[in-house]
């Protein structure tokens, strides 16, 4: 297997300068999107450069770091600094409504920043950036022990149906549906994946088998209304996907159409698995009934590569996520173990012995 791949959010600390894999180019041209303000950062999150829970809540935190130098160009006064970039980072806390890896990463940045107030804006903007690095560095290692906490789920054989992209890609790196299927495989199992293409933005037929390729590991791409049928034909032994948030009893929003999946999952008797980090959990909400959905552009539902494929004045629904209830889901695994249900135990113990809180 390929060393670890992290290199689609860099941070290049001589030109401060976040550099992003533009993910909507994959699988045919890797280029890079160049971040130096926060704006560019907010649009490159908003126009899914860089997508995926994790992922957009590590780049949260470099963008941060654009904020804080920007702010500290403005002025010198710490107050007036303080002020400015809070509202900077509530600002960068907007621009996506599901992930909520975004405002808990946002929120670690304002941490630091009321906890150093007192000290320079300078030695704020150095705090950041070490901030947002742990982070990097942090996810990598989350997602590596939710691999190995999940693999131990999937047995030698398997054939795993994923959804969307919760890769390395959608995180810092290894990712956490896929860090699943990477770690049953470091177990020194067989295991292949199916993957749902994902529209209406594909991320599975672009990004998953773009990653899983890479790594040598076997995928059959299929459309998302293939689902029910391959299950009926036995082909699928579990089903593994990543979060966008988890609410307290351990309801899940994840990509469009993973509602569709668990139901399918259900009626065939086939286990269905939500791997994510306890950041993507939102102890805040009681059930997923509260999470905001996000609704994207109505051309990426009626477009296809910029050219139309209905007529130019037919409605479109393009919801971005669903809710998936927490009686569908088999197990939720976390970098600190599998939780079982009922979640709302099994979430506040994993909160005990989490590391992040
Ligand atoms: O709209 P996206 O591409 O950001 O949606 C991504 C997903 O739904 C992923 O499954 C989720 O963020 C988990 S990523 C580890």
């Amino acid at each position: 297997m390929n060393a670890v791949f992290t290199d689609h959010i860099r941070f290049d600390k001589e030109a401060w300068q976040l550099q992003l894999l533009d993910q909507r180019k994959l699988p045919s041209h890797e280029e890079y999107v160049i971040c130096s303000t926060l704006r560019q950062a907010i649009s490159a999150i908003q126009n899914m450069v860089v997508r995926g829970a994790p992922a957009i809540g590590v780049t949260a935190g470099f963008a941060a770091v654009l904020a804080a130098r920007e702010v500290l160009a403005e002025t010198q006064d710490s107050q007036l600094f303080t002020t400015t970039l809070e509202n900077r980072l509530h600002e960068l806390s907007q621009a996506r409504p599901t992930a909520v890896n975004l405002s808990w990463a946002v929120n670690r940045l304002r941490r630091v920043l009321r906890q150093h107030q007192d000290e320079p804006p300078k030695k704020i903007l150095e705090l950041f950036l070490d901030e947002a690095l742990n982070m990097q560095a942090e996810d990598i290692r989350i997602c590596q022990s939710i691999g190995a906490n999940g693999g131990s789920l999937l047995n030698d054989g398997d054939c795993v149906l994923t959804h969307c992209n919760a890769g390395a890609l959608a995180t810092a790196g290894f990712g956490t549906a896929l860090g699943v299927i990477r770690g049953a495989i470091a177990q020194g199992k067989k295991i292949s994946v199916i993957a749902d293409e994902t529209r209406p933005f594909l991320q599975g037929a672009r990004l998953t088998c773009w990653e899983l390729a890479r790594d040598q590991i076997p995928v059959t791409l299929a459309c998302d209304n293939a689902c029910a049928l391959l299950m009926q034909q036995g082909r699928i032994q579990c089903v593994v996907v990543g979060a966008d948030r988890i609410a307290a009893n351990g309801d899940t929003a994840n990509k469009i159409g993973t509602f569709g999946c668990a139901l399918l999952a259900k009626h065939f008797s086939i286990p269905f698995y939500v791997a994510a980090p306890l950041s993507t959990i939102d102890l805040s909400l009681t059930d997923g009934s509260a999470i905001p959905i996000e609704e994207r552009p109505a051309e990426e539902v009626s477009h296809i590569f910029g050219q139309p494929i209905t007529p130019s004045d037919v409605a479109v629904f393009n919801y971005a996520f669903d809710v998936t209830k927490a009686e569908l889901i088999s197990a939720i695994i976390t970098e600190v173990g599998v939780l079982r249900p009922p979640y709302a135990s099994s979430i506040a113990w994993a909160f005990t012995k989490g590391l992040l809180q």
